[in-house]
């Protein structure tokens, strides 16, 4: 085998707020990867730290009275506790406040110094005189250049889209404290990233990035590289820069940096050198982040690294957003879910193998579906590998005495083990490329057809009668024990804790790919057998949105600087249709609605059935929808809600449908709308 060395990282959590599912996809998808790579006898280290610069932690810091040294501290206590309880593996978790990164942030400017990349600038930007500070774009509010909606913030509208400078904003006010900004003006650093085009768009062209990636980045580049401000004045907690007292650099400067940073305090941990893991075209680094910050991870980065004669990445590797049961997570919905909310009701273990059956390599966003996720985890986790585990386990224990033989293997045992044994390679392959969705599917393929076998073969049946044969149900038990054994060195990145269970009771250490041929025989013994997993009930998982899962109330600090974040990436776009005359538009009919009674159609799973008032004397109408991901049947009664009454009846699962609820729908989900119908109903009685 080819030993590789990956040097493998998530984005840095932002230190003013807790860990939540969100990150959780991201940490998991990584941490599972590592696992695997490990797994595959590579070397494999996973580095990650908290981001703990920028403006939203010196203010929230001061409104606390405390420091932000202190804040961060915090922090960090916070994360950790809540990755240890996913069994997340890092090598190192750091901060980027650390002397580490400020050297290396120091070494790189000093780079792009030298390369002649640097050009001073004096900007306008908005200031508040009551704080006096400089108003980054997310803490200035007001009404859009572009279209006039009110209450949006300094860098976009989200009403229109439009793109703008925080100056041009109208009846601009401080979202703090509400005070008008002055126009001041300030020097600022900027990186000229335009000479790197070429050398930028051969990293988007090389394999680092994926097509769907790779796509984005090439259209930013044709719109041209702008420069990038990497200085803030202060108030500010960061790095100051050297050669300009009271300037910092911007969080964005340094946060990648913690990548190294981290590494550099790991190596002086271990005696390594920083250069093997940094500057090394024998390190493979692989960078894990959302599709939000892809321009930071495909330009910026790669640019500060060239410069500075770091190794480029290997692979940046973006996913999607998560969404709980169809929609973007909301405080409101209780859908917001904390890391920590999460333990206290559920093992760590349901959630990893959810994810892991649900990621591949691609941007899509990935939901959260309480119903759905029950499903998998009973049907994958509990009832096929944990129950196949448990009822060979439990019976060569208590009526085989836990001893192991393969001294009666037929054909049809040896054919169960070599057909698992066949698709190891396989599954190691799909973890490879990221496609761990197709890795739990095989595992789960191997657990069925042991489970069968098991049923059929019926090894119980071996012990009574004058026919017994006990020697034929060791056989058998044996054959199963060694697929649950091979199916624990496949899942073991996924659920480590569900491997390592079966290792001891198995009396072996710790197993890899490398261990797949040492097969269980004559001396193997089973013991101290113990479930790996309690059959949950459903009502736990419902306690994941249940109302006291709500997340603590909306920050007033607004989360962090995200302005050329923005830039997010969108998977897909629906052009728009052709237009049609208003005589067309006016044949529809629109009206408010108020739902009566609402139910979940037997045997869809995307179907909810409603009786509609709509005013109209011959009653209410039933309308069957393809709401039931995003809405509880409950939670539909008594709602107002937009109908097309005049659409021919159809009908759908054997119910006749005499209309259409109008909902809208984005990459976060579908919502019906609201706002205006509460206003709007109180005519419909
Ligand atoms: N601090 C920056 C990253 C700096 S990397 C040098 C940041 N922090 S974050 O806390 O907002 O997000 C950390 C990571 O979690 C990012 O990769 C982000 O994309 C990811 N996610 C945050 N919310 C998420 C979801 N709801 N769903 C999936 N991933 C999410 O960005
Ligand atoms: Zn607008």
């Amino acid at each position: 085998m080819n030993k590789r060395r990956l040097l493998i990282t998530s984005g840095l959590p932002y230190a003013n707020g807790a860990i939540h599912l969100g990150h959780m996809v991201e940490v998991i998808q990584t941490d599972i990867f590592a696992r695997a790579m490990r797994m595959m006898g590579h070397e494999a280290l996973y580095m990650c730290a908290d981001d703990t610069h920028g403006t939203p932690i010196e203010i929230s810091a001061t409104k606390r009275g405390i420091s932000p040294e202190q804040l961060i501290a915090e922090a960090w206590a916070s994360h950790t506790k809540d990755f240890k309880g996913f069994d997340i593996d890092f090598a190192h978790y750091y901060t980027t406040n650390s002397p580490e990164n400020k050297a290396l942030a120091y070494g790189i400017y000093d780079s792009l110094l030298k390369a002649g990349l640097i050009r001073e600038e004096t900007v306008k930007q908005l200031y508040s005189e009551s704080m006096q500070r400089f108003l980054p774009d997310r803490y200035v509010k007001g009404i859009c250049p572009k279209c006039g909606a009110a209450d949006q913030y300094g860098d976009c509208c989200e009403v229109c889209k439009a793109h703008y400078d925080a100056l041009d904003l109208v009846e601009p006010h401080c979202v703090l404290d509400g005070s008008v900004p002055v126009v001041r003006e300030s020097h600022h650093l900027f990186i000229s990233l335009s000479s790197m085009t070429d050398e930028l768009r051969r990293f988007a062209e090389s394999d680092a990035l994926e097509p769907e990636v790779r796509n984005f980045v090439k259209t930013w580049l044709d719109e041209g590289l702008q420069d990038w401000n990497i200085s803030r004045d202060k108030p500010y907690f960061g790095f100051e820069i050297p050669g300009h007292p009271d300037k910092y650099f911007y969080v964005w400067m340094d946060a990648p940096i913690g990548y190294i940073a981290t590494t550099d305090a790991w190596c002086k941990a271990h005696g390594e050198s920083l250069d093997k893991y940094w500057r090394s075209p024998d390190t493979e680094v692989w960078h894990f982040i959302g599709k939000d910050i892809i321009y930071f991870h495909t330009l910026f980065w790669p640019a500060m690294l060239r410069v500075s004669g770091f190794s480029l990445p290997h692979r940046v590797h973006a996913h999607g957003f998560l969404t709980v049961n169809g929609t973007k997570m909301s405080k409101s919905r209780g859908t917001f879910i904390l890391a920590s909310k999460y333990l206290d009701v559920l093992p760590a273990a349901y959630l990893r193998f959810y994810f892991a059956a649900k990621l591949a390599s691609g941007v899509e966003d990935i939901d959260l579906n309480i119903e759905d996720f029950y499903f998998r985890v009973r049907s994958g986790l509990i009832d096929n590998l944990a129950n196949l585990h448990n009822r060979s386990f439990s019976f060569a224990e208590t009526k085989l005495g836990g001893k192991l033989s393969t001294a009666r293997y037929d054909d049809d045992c040896r054919k169960l083990i070599a057909d698992a044994k066949a698709r190891l390679a396989e599954i190691a392959d799909l973890y490879a490329n990221l496609n761990t969705a197709a890795a739990v599917k095989a595992i789960c393929e191997i657990g069925n057809a042991a489970n069968l076998f098991y049923q059929e073969k019926a090894p119980w049946a071996y012990l009574k009668g004058e026919n017994a044969d006990v020697e034929m149900a060791r056989a058998i038990v044996t054959a199963c024990a060694e697929v649950v054994r091979l199916i624990a060195i496949a899942i073991k990145p996924v659920v480590p804790d569900f491997s390592a269970k079966i290792f001891a009771q198995l009396n072996i250490g710790d197993q890899n790919l490398a261990d797949v041929d040492a097969a269980l025989g004559d001396g193997n013994v089973i013991s101290h057998v113990e479930k790996t997993y309690i059959r949950p009930e459903r009502e736990e998982f419902d306690k994941l949105t249940a109302p006291d899962a709500l997340a603590a109330p909306a920050p007033v600090i607004p989360g962090d600087e995200k302005v050329e974040e923005k830039k997010v990436i969108e998977v897909e776009r629906r052009p728009l249709k052709d237009l049609i005359d208003f005589e067309d538009f006016e044949k529809l009919d629109i009206r408010v609605g108020k739902v009566l009674a609402c139910e979940k159609v037997k045997k869809s799973n995307k179907l909810l059935c409603s009786q509609v008032e709509i005013g109209h004397p011959d009653g209410p109408v039933q309308i069957v929808s393809g709401i039931s991901k995003h809405y509880q049947p409950e939670s539909m009664v008594g709602r107002y809600v937009l109908v097309v009454t005049n659409l021919k009846p159809r009908e759908m699962f054997g119910l006749k449908s005499q209309g259409m609820i109008l909902a809208a729908s984005d990459e976060a989900g579908l919502e019906l709308p609201s706002t205006i119908l509460r206003a709007a109903g109180a005519q419909v009685k």
